[in-house]
């Protein structure tokens, strides 16, 4: 009986693992199949690139950020959670698999490097990496991670190698709450607290990291 029961458990084990083999996705996210996502972003290129590297400062790049994270922006934007007329539009005929799809294709791309400004980089780091204590602005290493990649178990996008217009855009919408769909205020409760300064330098920092 004592045998059996190990058997069955080893059994249970091993389809546990081929079913995350399979998946292949480390977020533990459900899964999404990066050949047809490449396909499905064809579209989406003229504006985020082929390659994930966005063709504007102002536009997010893509290449390598967490499915988990993707799906659930491309999801809000078509439910209207979070509001981007552009994106809206975009995600608009999206179905459930398409967005997986799109997430990992995104995520299977290398994420991109980019270099920041010599202005503005030490407070940008001071930031980023220790926070504003005075202001009770806890450091962006501690959800982001030291090289800005993130944690996609627990929903924190990659911010390595972002471009900056792109980060202080959304810092302003989050501070301004036009940006509302953070989990428990996470953003929105720093951001609000970050001035026009302390915005750009951390953006410029976030920028250059890897
Ligand atoms: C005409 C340009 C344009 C096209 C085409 C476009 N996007 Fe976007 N995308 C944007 C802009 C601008 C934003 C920033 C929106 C904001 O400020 O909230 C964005 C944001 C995003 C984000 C959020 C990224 C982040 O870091 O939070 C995702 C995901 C995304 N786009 C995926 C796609 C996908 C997938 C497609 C194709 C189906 C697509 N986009 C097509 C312009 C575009
Ligand atoms: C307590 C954890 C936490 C801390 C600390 C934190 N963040 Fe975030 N951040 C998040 C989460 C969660 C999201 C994703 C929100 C969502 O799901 O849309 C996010 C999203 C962002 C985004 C949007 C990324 C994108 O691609 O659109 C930026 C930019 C950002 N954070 C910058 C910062 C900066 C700069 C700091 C430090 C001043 C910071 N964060 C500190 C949790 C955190």
């Amino acid at each position: 009986m004592k045998k059996l029961t190990n058997a069955a458990m080893l059994l249970c084990l091993l389809i546990a693992g081929s079913a995350l083999a399979a998946d292949g996705n480390a977020d533990g996210a459900a899964v999404g199949d990066a050949a047809a996502g490449k396909a499905a972003a064809a579209v989406c290129s003229s504006c985020h690139g082929a390659d994930g590297k966005a063709l504007v400062p102002t536009y997010p790049n893509m290449g390598g950020q967490h499915a988990s994270y993707t799906a659930k922006q491309l999801t809000e934007f078509r439910e209207g959670v979070r509001e981007n007329a552009i994106m809206a539009g975009m995600a608009a005929t999206l179905t459930d698999q398409g967005i997986l799809d799109l997430a990992a294709f995104y995520a299977s791309l290398p994420a991109v490097k980019g270099v920041a400004s010599e202005e503005n980089l030490k407070a940008g780091e001071d930031i980023y990496r220790g926070g504003v204590t005075a202001a009770g602005i806890p450091g962006c290493m501690g959800c982001h991670g030291p090289n800005g990649s993130g944690n996609p178990a627990a929903g924190f996008p990659s911010l390595s190698g972002q471009n900056s217009a792109y980060i202080v855009e959304q810092l302003k919408n989050f501070r301004s709450g036009a940006r509302a769909n953070d989990p428990g205020e996470m953003m929105r409760s720093i951001a609000k607290r970050l001035s026009d300064d302390e915005i750009s330098a951390v953006a410029n920092y976030v920028s250059g990291l890897h």
